[in-house]
């Protein structure tokens, strides 16, 4: 699907797209092409259950006197209320609805609203963006599908008076959604097309933007002591990779920033195997790396000023000949031993090298990671926030509201040393699981704490938000890349320019 701002005028053919207020009330240009039509958008919705509320639509085919075949009415809600999060939504829903009806080209007419605090340019990039993230799709292994279930629309103008404010908001606003395409494409392949080396092969795309990225092979990380990552990977014939990105936005002087991925790219639980249903969901393991190489993608996309460094941990944790067993005790780069209880709770050790090199190597003037790291965590949060843990309260402030104006959303659960004590070993310094059966998601970060060096440090467990079961306004159901779009504006509205 095509975006493109123009100038505001009647298209002659497609569909046309008005905005429509809380109770009825029409937009300017609702209310101009109610004019021309003979008041045939106020008698629709008097005919139907239509109120111009949020996410709804209502269709006005062949309305008389005029060349287009449809006016969608979409509504809006109150101006009052409108917020870019709310206007993404609009163009998300949009498109949507206009792919539902088979339409092949539009045009959405965006107003200035009285009340709302967005200026049109603003609004009309937000309905671009959320457009652009709701036609996402993976189709490219379906190769039978029927024509009429295959979406149709081709061309979204998006018609607004200040064009050239419109495309100056838009154009960061496009790379950040080329790094959540990325990233979705890379979590929704499966498990034979992407394995460490080729995660490790598609970051290194990245250096046509100008991101330097190292591929570190088994036998480097050997030699960097990492074994608690390599134990993780022995069983499988694809060998693990660790990536580090280098994003140079701003002076040399300026401490970076650092994005730390899991990247299981597929995990049978090995050893301590999982059962057979929806075992394929374990394809989408390293979506907390496609979201550090996506966004390390957008960063470049649109000239972050800011120094950024994103490393992913890739590996597939497989049972085979070779593979760890339960009760091996591995040494991490940190030189701490660790017991591998449940081969299943494989995350938390590739993570372990991953963090201690970034803070070793790096000195960054934090680490954030994200995992797909527990079952628990969606025991406890479903799909709608994330789990956030964190040694440091304004980092952990920062990235909760950088979720709320993404609509991302997180939630701090705590780290205690009470719980700390549960992962303790006999045999060795730590054990890799708690030893009850509760707080699986807090002994996890508790875990992963003993890696930060007191750095300050987030832990995202996104294995509830990572895919979708349901389509919503700008992310359709499949691969979401949460985390992506609040990382990138917590960049931009901490770490930039400053
Ligand atoms: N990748 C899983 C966590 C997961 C489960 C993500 C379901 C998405 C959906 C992780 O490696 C894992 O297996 N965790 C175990 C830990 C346990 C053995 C302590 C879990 O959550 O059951
Ligand atoms: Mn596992
Ligand atoms: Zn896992």
């Amino acid at each position: 699907m095509k975006i493109n701002f123009v100038e505001p005028a009647l298209p002659k053919t497609g569909s046309l797209v008005v905005g429509i207020l809380e109770d009825r009330e029409l937009t300017p240009t609702a209310a101009d092409v109610d004019r021309q039509c003979g008041g045939a958008l106020k008698r629709a919705m008097e005919f139907s259950r239509f109120r111009g509320k949020r996410e709804q639509t209502l269709d006005v085919l062949v309305p008389q006197g005029l060349a287009i075949g449809r006016i969608v009415l979409l509504g809006l809600g109150k101006a009052a209320e409108l917020d870019e999060g709310k206007a993404e939504a609009a163009g998300g829903v949009a498109v949507a609805h206009l792919n539902r009806v088979g339409e092949k080209t539009a045009t959405i007419a965006i107003d200035k609203l009285t009340g709302s605090k967005l200026a049109a340019a603003a609004i009309a990039a937000r309905v671009a963006l959320g457009a652009t993230l709701r036609a996402y799709r993976f189709d490219k292994y379906k190769t039978k599908e029927e024509k009429d279930k295959k979406p149709t629309l081709t061309n979204l103008h998006v018609a607004v008076a200040d064009q050239a404010g419109a495309e100056r908001a838009y154009r960061p606003l496009e790379k950040v959604a080329e790094g959540v395409f990325f990233t979705r494409d890379l979590v929704s392949e499966p498990a034979n097309i992407i394995y460490p080396e080729t995660l490790a092969k598609a970051a290194k795309k990245l250096e046509k933007l100008g991101v330097d990225v190292e591929v570190l092979d088994e036998k480097q990380m050997a030699k960097l002591g990492m074994g608690a990552l390599i134990g993780v990977g022995q069983g499988s014939a694809r060998p693990p990779r660790l990536v580090i990105m280098q994003w140079h936005g701003a002076a040399k002087s300026k401490k970076p920033v650092a994005f730390i991925g899991k990247g299981i790219t597929f995990d049978t639980g090995g050893i301590s195997i999982k059962p057979a249903a929806n075992m394929e969901d374990m394809k989408w393991d390293m979506g907390g790396s496609g979201v550090v190489i996506g966004l390390m993608r957008a960063l470049a996309g649109r000239k972050a000023k800011v120094n950024a460094i994103g490393v992913v941990a890739l590996a597939e944790n497989m049972p085979s000949g070779t593979a760890q067993r339960p009760g091996d005790i591995v040494t991490s780069m940190s030189g701490q031993t660790i017991e591998v209880i449940n081969t299943d709770a494989e995350g938390r050790l590739v993570l372990a090298d991953a963090l201690w090199y970034t803070q070793d190597r790096f000195k960054p003037q934090f680490m954030v990671d994200l995992a797909t790291l527990t079952g628990a965590i969606i025991i406890s949060l479903g799909s709608e926030h994330a789990g956030l843990f964190s040694n440091d309260d304004k980092l952990a402030e920062r990235l909760s509201a950088a979720g709320k104006e993404t609509g991302e959303l997180l939630w701090r659960l705590p780290l205690a040393e009470a719980y700390d004590k549960d992962i303790n070993s006999d045999a060795a310094d730590m054990k890799n699981v708690g030893s009850g059966r509760g707080a699986g998601s807090i002994t996890a970060a508790q875990f992963l704490q003993r890696f930060v060096n007191k750095v300050p440090w987030a832990h995202l467990d996104i294995a509830g938000t990572t895919w979708s079961k349901k389509d919503t306004a700008t992310v359709p159901k499949g691969a979401t890349a949460f985390g992506l779009r609040l990382l990138d504006r917590f960049v931009q509205e901490h770490y930039e320019g400053k």
